[in-house]
């Protein structure tokens, strides 16, 4: 999300930048160019989990040694594909495919490097695993420090540098062995509001770029430890979220580039059903053919079905879209239609006696507090009646920085029945992570919200109790309050 007075203070802060020269903020580049930073797990499919990192030189090859013991990491997976890289970025993104793992099993992890340690991650849940899980949400999570904001200074220009107790990702590190994997649709860094910094000015280009080292170093002790699925926000976008002005960017820094560079290898397409349903297999097998990750795919994990879509491009009027109401003209990725055609089939293809639960992430809200500009309206048209149709439970979402829930609603009426066995999917909004933009306040609030918070930064976490039940609750970063606690109740 981005408030219009701060195209005002760019303004300002543009016409006399010429003090700040050379303070860009990158991070020091290692003496030993084969070592891995801002590493990220991903599901990549039923047993498989992608291993994906950055290195300051090209890799002719890359591997991961791992295994079920820290001290016998047995076996070795490597790369077929080289590292990629774009003009203005200084580092290189590394992928390597873990497959055949034991599922819910902890392995041990070494990419292979002359400088590199061991770390481990559980491996995903097998699909109609009943066991009870628990998976965190965070969208709109920028860089800490002096690129981005502080824990103390909410809405103003921090001063500080980069600490893990950042507190959301310092929550997250606190509780890591209460969750098993997080979900992230859109809105990373906020590399593109690099301007918001006068010592940025000068040297927009590495200013992107730094904030984009700095904020994936941060993230890495969770991502390089959890796996972390992902899907583009309008921050992925464009180097500069000023309406407009994408002219200023190099053509490297438009397009969703970095996002592409860093999660095109490491999302899964769709999965291939395990259902033994002969029209849920085909219909899964068509999903599987039109999902493009890391925009729009699926995954499943335990008893949950997860579609990832991607609210920016890709559907009537997509707001980033070629001549989109965000004026970042991105995409489109896929063919015309693509996307919801993926997300008709994958939806239907869902056996919920394997997997109860269907979970549908993206970046923009339809529902939400705040103004009507807020709500995006041809994200509603594209997805709304799918969502209803096909009886998703939740609809998980960000851009709005707060936490809100709703109750289940659909086309603006709320269900009769609310949490005990609704029709209509209930929705949240999982905003509130921190960034250099600050918290929205919580405006105007529709009838069928029954949660909002807006005085200090939030996650959500969903708690798959059963297969009839899912709590959802909202935790305070800083302090780990729980703020907000409900159970949807759904007989499936
Ligand atoms: C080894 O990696 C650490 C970060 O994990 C880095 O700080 C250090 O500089 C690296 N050493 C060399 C010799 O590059
Ligand atoms: C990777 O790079 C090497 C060396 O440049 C090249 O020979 C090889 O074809 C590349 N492999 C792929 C899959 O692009
Ligand atoms: C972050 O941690 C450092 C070192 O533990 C501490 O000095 C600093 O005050 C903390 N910052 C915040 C904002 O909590
Ligand atoms: C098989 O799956 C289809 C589509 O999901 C569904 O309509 C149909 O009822 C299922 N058939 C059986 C026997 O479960
Ligand atoms: C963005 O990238 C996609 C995929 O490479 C491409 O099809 C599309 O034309 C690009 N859009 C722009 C505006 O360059
Ligand atoms: C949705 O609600 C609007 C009025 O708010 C109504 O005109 C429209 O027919 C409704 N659509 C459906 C599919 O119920
Ligand atoms: C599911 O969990 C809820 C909440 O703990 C519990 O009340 C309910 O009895 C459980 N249902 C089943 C079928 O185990």
């Amino acid at each position: 999300m981005k408030s219009t007075s701060t195209i005002g203070a760019a303004a300002v802060l543009l016409a006399a930048p010429s003090v700040y020269a050379g303070l860009i903020n990158y991070p020091p580049i290692p003496e030993d160019l084969t070592t891995p930073y801002q590493q990220r797990l991903a599901v990549y499919g039923p047993g498989a989990v992608s291993v994906g990192w950055n290195t300051y030189a090209y890799q002719a090859s890359a591997c991961v040694k791992y295994g079920t013991s820290s001290s016998n990491l047995n076996s070795q997976a490597c790369s077929t594909i080289n590292s990629t890289t774009y003009a203005s970025s200084r580092t290189y993104s590394n992928v390597v495919i873990l497959s055949d793992l034991t599922p819910a099993t902890t392995y041990y992890y070494k990419i292979v490097s002359t400088n590199s340690t061991v770390d481990h991650f559980l491996s995903p849940r097998q699909p109609g695993d009943k066991t009870p899980f628990n998976l965190d949400v965070v969208i709109d999570l920028g860089v800490y420090g002096a690129d981005g904001y502080t824990t103390s200074k909410r809405d103003e220009i921090p001063t500080i540098q980069p600490e893990l107790n950042h507190t959301t990702i310092g929550r997250l590190a606190d509780t890591v062995d209460d969750y098993e994997i997080v979900l992230h649709p859109g809105d990373f860094a906020y590399a593109d509001d690099w301007y918001e910094k006068p010592h940025n000015l000068l040297d927009g280009k590495d200013a992107y770029q730094a904030i984009l080292e700095q904020f994936y170093d941060q993230l890495a002790p969770i991502a390089g430890r959890k796996l972390y699925m992902a899907s583009p926000g309008n921050h992925e976008a464009d180097c500069t979220e000023i309406p407009y002005t994408s002219g200023l960017c190099p053509e490297g820094q438009k397009n969703f580039t970095d996002f592409l560079h860093r999660f095109g290898q490491t999302m899964p397409t769709a999965f291939k059903s395990s259902s033994t349903n002969t029209t849920a297999q085909s219909l899964a097998s068509k999903a599987k053919s039109l999902s493009n990750p890391p925009f729009w795919y699926s995954f499943e994990y335990g008893m949950a079905h997860i579609v990832m879509i991607d609210t920016e491009t890709d559907f009537p009027n997509a707001p980033d879209g070629q001549g989109g109401s965000a004026g970042l003209d991105g995409g489109p990725f896929g063919t015309t239609s693509q996307q919801l055609n993926f997300l008709a089939a994958d939806l239907a293809s869902v056996d919920r006696s394997v997997t109860p639960w269907v979970l549908v992430a993206g970046h923009r809200p339809w529902y939400t507090t705040g103004d009507s500009s807020s709500a995006c309206t041809s994200c509603q048209a594209a997805f709304e009646d799918l969502f209803y149709e096909y009886g998703v439970d939740v609809g998980i979402f960000g851009h709005v920085h707060n936490s809100q829930r709703f109750l289940p609603v659909y086309n603006g009426t709320a269900d009769p029945k609310g949490m005990n066995d609704p029709t209509a999917p209930m929705y949240i909004i999982a905003g509130g992570t921190g960034n250099i933009e600050g918290l929205s306040a919580v405006g105007t609030v529709p009838s069928y919200n029954a949660f909002v918070y807006a005085d200090d930064y939030s996650y959500s976490s969903l708690k798959f109790l059963n297969e009839t039940s899912l709590q959802i609750d909202f935790i305070q970063s800083s302090t780990g309050n729980v703020l907000d606690s409900s159970v949807l109740y759904k007989s499936h």
